[in-house]
């Protein structure tokens, strides 16, 4: 280990690492391979742009990801099974947080060929467009304002309805295209869902809403990247990897954990990986590097190859690229806290089919016939996005909220049917949270070491200011009152956490605090405007281009995925546009 610490530092230690450990070159200049893109990571971002790259056929493109090959494990392709599977999970935890009490919430992001879209919970929602026209602005890249962007959502996505839906919820086909990536909605209800859209409705005075056209407030019966024709999941690997995988211009290597980016002088010109099912180490020369390893990996694959904040690589003796303190700071996630309600036994449940031998066989059965029932589904769809009224923010400065444009939403209400907070009661319960869907707070991403294997330090910063706080809290007491209405207690019979006896404003934040966690939905510390230039390139840097989540100004006010997808169509255009393939 010793050895190892002291080679880190050294330029050469890419070449080093390869010519110890590395199978013999298979090229002239000692490399082990050469492309002209090589992209790092298989998340949607990573596989819309290979995708798109590889479609002529005089680019050579090859795409690395640290993760395995999950494709075949129902766990990941059974929607239900989502809440079982523990695979392709790349795991970290943030800082003590003093706002959490000293908690320290994980931000698990996947970890295999589709990234986070083959452990997510499959949620399909573009949210509001305000966001869109302003990160045009932030970047000047206007090809990311809504009305463009759209094109992109479209030509990344196909709409695949389900033959009789029994529920009203407005869906706008010509917002889909004919893209890999299949959306669709749950066939049915589960017994809470129609009385939960109308409650909130009634109680949060918004309407349903269709949040894939443009709208950002309201309710909505959601949409998932599920394929209605068998209900397994549509995900980035299976929707666009298998399509890159006919091309012979495209090569892909699975458990591949890049370490470094070689650059000479500021080129970028290689990345170095460890196959880490020979445990050998190899390098493949490229014409340009595209980075695509999430919000959490990229800054850190950033730093760890010299470019960043110079005072903390210089400390770890990471020699300096370029000196660029934003990257890995303005980390922005959605995060969220929950409460749990028992259950009526009409309301099906992961519980139920976890311990109710006639709910899982037929559950089970019911998949094995037709993709029908609960393992159809990912436990849950109905939520509502919306914003407070001014007197959420009394007593502190609320202006950050206040200003928000009118289609953003503060905080979003939702639910699933399982159990999330450990050791509440062992009884059929569901989960409900409410989360900041524009927090005013940013955290950051630093190198804990130099080691490519050890984590980075996050500091999420969650609940951050003291209007996030004013938020969470007045979301919390809504989310309660609204699921203790009578027009609920049939299906929802008790408040099982935090539970009637905790009122004060002081247990309630108690209650927050406990259960504060990430929505997995971190973006922005790469950011286009700052770290990036319009065309994805690391601005002073060349052939270095970030792609996909780190990329996003801030976060969008839906679940992120579709619009990974999207703004990476986008990104691939761009590219192919500016470089002339
Ligand atoms: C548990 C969970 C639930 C979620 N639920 C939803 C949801 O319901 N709806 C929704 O819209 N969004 C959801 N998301 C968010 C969404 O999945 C992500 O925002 C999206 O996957 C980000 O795409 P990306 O391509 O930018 O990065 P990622 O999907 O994170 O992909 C990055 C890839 O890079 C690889 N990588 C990282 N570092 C290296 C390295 N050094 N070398 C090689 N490979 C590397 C990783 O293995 C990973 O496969 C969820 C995310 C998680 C984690
Ligand atoms: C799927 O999850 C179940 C429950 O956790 C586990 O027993 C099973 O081994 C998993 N299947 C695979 C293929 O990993
Ligand atoms: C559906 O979306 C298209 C494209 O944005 C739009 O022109 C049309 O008006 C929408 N239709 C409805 C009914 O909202
Ligand atoms: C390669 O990865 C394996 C598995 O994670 C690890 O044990 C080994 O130390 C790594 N090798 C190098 C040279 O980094
Ligand atoms: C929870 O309840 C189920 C059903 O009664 C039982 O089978 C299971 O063992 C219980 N689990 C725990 C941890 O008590
Ligand atoms: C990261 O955030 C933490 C907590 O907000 C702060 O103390 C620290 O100074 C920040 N680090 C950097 C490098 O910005
Ligand atoms: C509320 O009641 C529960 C269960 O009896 C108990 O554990 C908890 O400490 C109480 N909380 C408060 C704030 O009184």
């Amino acid at each position: 280990m010793a050895t190892t610490r002291l080679l880190r530092g050294l330029p050469l230690v890419a070449a080093l690492a390869s010519s110890l450990a590395a199978a013999a070159p298979l090229t002239a200049d000692g490399t082990d391979d050469v492309a002209d893109y090589v992209i790092v990571g298989g998340g949607p971002a990573g596989f819309v742009v290979a995708e798109y790259l590889t479609r002529n056929p005089d680019v050579s493109v090859t795409l690395l990801d640290a993760g395995p090959d999950l494709d075949s494990d129902p766990n990941i392709s059974v929607p239900g099974r989502f809440a079982f599977n523990d695979k392709g999970i790349w795991m970290f935890f943030v800082e003590p947080d003093p706002q959490l009490g000293g908690r320290t919430p994980d931000l698990g992001q996947g970890g295999a060929l589709g990234g986070g879209s083959t452990i997510n919970n499959m949620i399909y929602c573009r949210g509001a467009a305000s966001v869109f026209d302003e990160w045009a602005e932030i970047s000047g890249n206007y090809g990311l304002a809504w009305e463009s962007l759209l094109e992109d959502f479209r030509a990344t996505t196909s709409w695949q309805d389900e033959a009789e839906i029994t529920y009203e919820q407005p869906v706008n086909a010509s917002v889909f295209g004919d893209g890999p990536l299949a959306v669709s909605r749950q066939r049915q209800q589960f017994a809470l869902d129609q009385r939960l859209a109308d409650t909130m409705q009634a109680r949060l005075n918004v309407d349903v809403v269709d949040m894939a056209s443009g709208d950002g407030i309201g309710v909505s019966q959601g949409l998932n990247t599920i394929r209605a024709k068998d209900r397994t999941r549509s995900y980035a690997y299976s929707a666009f990897g298998h399509i890159a995988n006919t091309r012979s211009n495209f090569h892909l290597h699975a458990n591949a954990w890049v370490s470094t980016i070689g650059f000479a002088g500021t080129t970028a010109d290689s990345v170095t990986y460890n196959d880490t099912t020979t445990n050998t180490m190899h390098t493949i020369r490229a014409k340009e590097i595209i980075v695509a390893a999430g919000a959490v990996k990229s800054p850190h694959l950033l730093m760890l190859s010299g470019i960043g904040p110079a005072d903390r690589l210089e400390e770890l003796g990471i020699p300096v690229v370029k000196d660029v303190p934003e990257v890995g700071q303005n980390l922005v996630d959605h995060h969220n806290s929950l409460v749990s309600f028992a259950a009526a036994p009409e309301e099906l449940t992961l519980w139920q089919y976890q311990y109710d031998a006639t709910v899982r066989e037929e559950a089970d059965a019911e998949y094995a016939r037709n993709g029908d029932g609960l393992l159809g589904t990912q436990w849950g769809d109905v939520f509502a996005t919306v914003r407070l009224p001014d007197e959420a923010f009394e007593g502190v400065d609320g202006s950050f909220f206040q200003n928000l444009p009118a289609d953003r939403p503060h905080v979003a209400y939702q639910y699933i049917n399982v159990g999330v907070i450990p050791d509440v009661a062992n009884v059929s319960s569901i989960t409900a949270w409410v989360g900041l869907v524009q927090p005013e707070a940013t955290g950051n991403i630093t190198l804990a070491s130099a080691n490519y294997q050890d984590a980075p330090t996050i500091f999420a910063n969650y609940f951050g200011s003291p209007a996030d706080r004013a938020a969470i809290l007045y979301g919390y007491k809504e989310l309660r009152s609204l699921l203790n209405c009578d027009s609920l207690k049939p299906i929802l019979t008790k408040e099982l956490f935090p539970s009637a006896n905790v009122t004060s404003d002081d247990d309630i934040w108690a209650a927050i605090q406990e259960t504060a966690r990430s929505w997995h939905h971190p973006v922005g510390t790469v950011s286009l405007g700052t770290v990036l230039d319009a065309n994805w390139r690391v601005k002073g840097i060349d052939g270095l281009r970030v792609v996909g989540s780190p990329a996003m100004p801030y976060v969008s006010t839906c679940p992120i995925q579709s619009t990974v997808y999207a703004l990476s169509h986008r990104a691939a255009i761009d590219i192919a546009t500016a470089d002339g393939v």
